[in-house]
């Protein structure tokens, strides 16, 4: 059965690896999915196949449970709501981590980790890292879940003397490992719990919004190395493996991120930036008037267009214009106009979630370019057109030193004869700066809910 249950826990390992890697393009994400619920389907069966496993009464509550709020959670939530239901996941994870190490240490036998008050010291640092991290990231995915719904305030909640305060109890909590190592004290283990859980706040409460997709991702890693801590608690090899996987890859999307926004990574984490109102020279200053247009303005425009480039952002997903904007590339290739989509790394929402919609509504894939693949490209291009996007092609990100977003690549559409902008209203975007773009002599604003400004596009390409 050992043999067994070892070779089962192998080949879902490399399952999730197939995952990781089938996931790394549109093209192959469905059949990574594929994997990754093959290899979670094994690791569940063979675990309650195995004879540690006395009675499934509690086991089946706890599936039926988790997997019925689990299912229903998922069939419920909005593509737009997505990276806070992850955020709340995570801190589902980081929970359960303390749970275990809670449990492992009051029960040592019962893990087979030693005896209560004298644990294996390999297995007493496992459980007190899994439980610090755990707490961090429970605490933590709150604060980031709250944020991203709202419920906080988006904007860095910084005060005097933090980042010496977080860097305090940080050291705190490794001498109190160290202690709990020695002594081995329940109330040593509550208070690194208690410590940790507070370090949870005061880390990503700083964070400002515009930074939080690097914070979900970073806490994706977190919870991963927790629940490796689980996996060395329970002597379990695949939880190890799959923790570190999630760990590993969580810290690399965070990289990719910080790297998409030009921040380091250390930057983000001190936080304090997002959620700034607009400042310097990227602010309104007055007397700059905006042209604005129809959709019927817009058809004429793209139709005698050779070339048109689409740039969608968030307010496209809000809108849910993507079966649209599809529709609209297809009439105008009709006419002979050469169509392409430009994503920006943090378009949107969520790592992505640009990729998600444009696939959803059936966008050919060799169409949709990265924006390091088509930026140049905007400066032969006769009409680029902004649906819903606005930070991620605000120029002040290269030219105005005080801007929040100084530094983040934008996508060039301004390079463009001429840039069409849909949008509601003249507002701005997450980082909450004004666009001088908006006022462009070759910008035309096309003010209306995304989906119905295309959909009337779409009726004028057809008469
Ligand atoms: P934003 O800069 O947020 O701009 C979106 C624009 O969409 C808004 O200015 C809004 O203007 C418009 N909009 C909203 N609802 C609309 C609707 N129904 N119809 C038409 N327009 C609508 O989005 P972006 O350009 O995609 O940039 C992404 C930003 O989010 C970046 O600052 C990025 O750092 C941040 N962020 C990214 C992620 C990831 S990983 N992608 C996660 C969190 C945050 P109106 O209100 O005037 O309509």
């Amino acid at each position: 059965m050992e043999n067994f249950a070892a070779l089962a826990y192998l080949i879902a390992a490399v399952c999730f690896i197939m995952a990781l890697r089938g996931l790394s393009s549109p093209e192959s994400a469905r059949q990574g999915l594929a994997f990754a619920m093959g290899g979670m389907a094994l690791a569940i069966v063979t675990t309650l196949a195995s004879p540690i496993v006395t009675s499934y009464g509690l086991i089946v509550a706890g599936i039926a449970l988790g997997g019925g709020g689990g299912y229903y959670i998922a069939k419920k939530i909005e593509m737009t709501a997505l990276p806070q239901l992850v955020a709340a996941f995570h801190s589902l994870v980081g929970l359960a981590a303390v749970f275990v190490a809670a449990a492992a240490f009051y029960s040592p036998e019962a893990y087979g980790i030693g005896m209560s008050g004298a644990i294996h010291l390999n297995s007493i640092i496992e459980m007190s890292l899994g439980v610090a991290i755990g707490a961090i990231t429970f605490t933590g995915s709150i604060i980031a879940w709250g944020k991203l719904q709202g419920v906080i305030s988006g904007k860095p909640v910084t005060f005097p003397g933090q980042h010496m305060i977080n860097a305090a109890m940080g050291v705190g909590l490794v001498v109190l490992i160290i202690l709990l190592c020695t002594t081995q004290s329940g109330f040593i283990f509550w208070l690194i719990v208690l410590l940790a859980l507070i370090l949870g706040v005061t880390m990503i409460i700083p964070i400002g919004g515009a930074d939080m997709p690097v914070i979900v991702s970073m806490l994706n890693s977190y919870s991963g190395w927790a629940a490796a801590g689980i996996g060395f608690t329970l002597h379990n090899n695949l939880l190890i493996v799959t923790g570190a996987l999630v760990g590993a890859s969580g810290a690399i999307l965070s990289y990719i991120m910080c790297k998409g926004m030009n921040r380091s990574f250390l930057n983000v984490l001190l936080g304090g930036f997002g959620g700034e109102q607009a400042t310097g020279s990227a602010a309104a200053t007055g007397d700059r008037t905006a042209k604005i247009g129809s959709a019927e303005d817009a058809a004429w425009i793209m139709k005698n267009a050779s070339s048109v480039i689409i740039v969608p952002g968030y307010g496209m997903a809000v809108a849910q214009a993507q079966h649209a904007l599809r529709e609209m590339a297809d009439q105008l290739k009709k006419e002979g106009v050469k169509v392409r989509y430009a994503i920006h790394p943090v378009a949107g929402r969520m790592p992505g979630h640009m990729n998600v919609l444009l696939a959803e509504a059936s966008v050919p894939y060799d169409e949709v370019l990265e924006l390091e693949d088509i930026n140049r490209d905007f400066a032969q291009t006769d009409v680029v057109y902004v649906i819903g996007a606005n930070d991620i092609t605000n120029p002040a990100a290269k030219t105005d030193k005080s801007s929040p977003i100084y530094g983040m690549p934008v996508l060039d559409v301004d390079k463009a004869k001429t840039v069409l902008f849909v949008k509601r209203s003249m507002g701005s975007g997450y980082a909450g700066i004004d666009n001088p773009l908006f006022y462009a002599t070759n910008t035309m604003m096309l003010l209306d809910d995304a989906k119905k400004m295309t959909e009337g596009i779409v009726k004028s390409l057809e008469h």
